[in-house]
């Protein structure tokens, strides 16, 4: 009687401990998945040159379009700063309109129409040896940041 009173509780306790014990295990392994996914997928490559002489190619898969201007080319989030809704190039080719809630955005990524507040994010754009561009997702830039050739 008095070894199942003392037991018992050493029982729940060990089971306590072990599911916390495995919850930790696969919370770090988990944690360190993610930080790997993260590396490996900070840079991306857009495509050819070539297939980006418009001044806008929304590229929505990626949610990110390529901007290009006498200056040269910049690659920009399209994802809204309000509630991360996938943007659209507006008719005209000067910004981005949300269908969420109807936020707009210029193409230097600066609100022109809320909910949202915070402007969209621009990243550090290169060439590779092929001849392709590839957005590096790991380095924000300004939105006057232009990749020239
Ligand atoms: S998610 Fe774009 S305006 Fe709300």
């Amino acid at each position: 009687m008095l070894c199942s009173l003392v037991i018992k509780p050493l029982n729940v306790l060990r089971r306590k401990f072990l599911k916390m014990f495995t919850l930790g295990f696969l919370a770090a392994i988990l944690a360190q998945c993610h930080r790997g996914h993260k590396r490996l997928h900070r840079k991306i490559t857009l495509g050819e040159l070539a297939g980006f002489q418009n001044p806008v190619v929304p590229l929505p898969m990626l949610r990110l379009a390529v901007l290009r201007d006498s200056r040269g080319f910049r690659v920009v989030s399209m994802v809204c700063t309000h509630q991360t809704c996938l943007l659209a190039v507006n008719r005209e080719l000067t910004g981005f309109s949300c269908p969420c809630h109807n936020s707009s955005f210029n193409l230097s990524g600066e609100v022109l129409k809320g909910p949202a507040k915070e402007p969209l994010s621009f990243y550090r754009l290169e060439l590779d040896s092929n001849g392709k561009l590839v957005a590096d997702l790991a380095e924000k830039v300004s939105s006057d940041w232009h990749l020239t050739l």
